[in-house]
């Protein structure tokens, strides 16, 4: 199987070069590939990827994810969140090719506390949001053969990430707020790229094709909890570890969103109702706590052995 992987440096595109690689022949690429177009900018030289590759399969791991930045730039978001999704999804279906694509809980507004089901009506209170729901649209209406995982509250151990602000913070200042009114489930991109795996080997085979299993799904770790709890979280597991920071978990000041003012509103209930995906592909959604435990072991492993050196 020949397998297009865009966006292979990100959070997720990092996981899914690991997790794709037992399914076939990745050809993983960014926006600075050279001989292929990786750049979700340039919609003709995407196209002509596909065009050039015949994958049968092609996973979109790129997007515009700076939520702030997007509100300045929409034409940009729209173009990275929904256009090139929409082109790919066009030559998906012209191949006859599969379509990965991860979304948001962003495309809800917040409201209530029940976690949101796919049914639900989106209702995006951000430009990115509203970016990420016209692109789920365009791949629906163009590419028979698609999954979209909508997630939340993405984390790795490479790269930047809300666990290790806080454990800077936590060493640097005196006194820590978080925000105690946004609630979801922290959703580890090993988790998301393993998940997507099983996904894919069931819909595309080897044994058997699934193409009826094809749609939208909410995809998250199981669970839920606040910034705030997050944070308390992560620096009770640093303390056990027996880090030096200055400020202990239940030192950590609750506040609501409003403390803090951002260009993009986001979602006060991101709690994802993750039922149809466990069901579809048999699969279990560990507690967030599971995976947020490994990247810290793995972001102070990785410290300790800095030290060393
Ligand atoms: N992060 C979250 O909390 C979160 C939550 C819900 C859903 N999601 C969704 O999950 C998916 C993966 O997100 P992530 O957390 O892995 O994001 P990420 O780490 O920000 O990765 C996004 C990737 O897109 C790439 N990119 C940006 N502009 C591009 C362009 N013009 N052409 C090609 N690639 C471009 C970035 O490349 P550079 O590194 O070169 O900029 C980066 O590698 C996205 O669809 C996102 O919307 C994320």
């Amino acid at each position: 199987m020949k397998i297009l992987l865009l966006g292979k440096n990100g959070q997720v595109g990092w996981e899914l070069q690991r997790s794709l690689a037992p399914l076939g022949e990745v050809i993983a690429l960014d926006r600075h590939s050279q001989d292929l177009c990786g750049d979700l900018t340039n919609l003709q030289g995407l196209a002509a990827t596909v065009r050039t590759l015949r994958p049968d399969l092609i996973v979109n791991a790129a997007a515009h994810t700076a939520v702030d930045k997007a509100e300045s730039e929409p034409e940009l978001a729209r173009t990275l969140n929904a256009l090139a999704p929409g082109v790919l999804a066009h030559e998906a279906q012209k191949l006859g090719a599969w379509l990965v694509h991860y979304s948001t809980d962003y495309v809800f507004d917040g409201s209530g506390t029940k976690p949101w089901a796919e049914a639900d009506m989106p209702a995006p209170l951000s430009v990115y949001g509203q970016t990420k729901l016209e692109g789920e649209q365009l791949i629906a209406a163009h590419c028979k053969k698609h999954l979209i995982f909508r997630t939340s509250w993405v984390y790795a151990a490479r790269g930047g990430n809300f666990a290790k602000t806080m454990l800077r913070l936590a060493q640097e200042r005196e006194r820590l707020t978080v925000i105690d009114d946004q609630w979801g489930a922290p959703t580890g991109a090993e988790l998301l790229a393993d998940v997507s795996a099983h996904a894919i080997r069931q819909v595309m085979g080897p044994v058997q094709q699934r193409p009826q299993d094809a749609g939208l799904y909410h995809l998250a770790a199981s669970g839920e909890t606040t910034w705030h709890g997050y944070a308390k979280h992560v620096l009770a597991q640093v303390q056990w570890a027996q880090q030096a920071i200055k400020i202990v978990a239940n030192e950590v000041a609750p506040v609501p969103t409003s403390a803090f003012p951002t260009p993009a509103r986001r979602p006060h209930n991101s709690r994802l109702n993750t039922a149809k995906l466990q069901a579809t592909f048999g699969l279990t959604l560990p507690p967030w706590q599971q995976g947020v435990d490994r990247m810290l072991e793995e972001v102070l492993e990785r410290g300790s052995a800095g030290k060393r050196e």
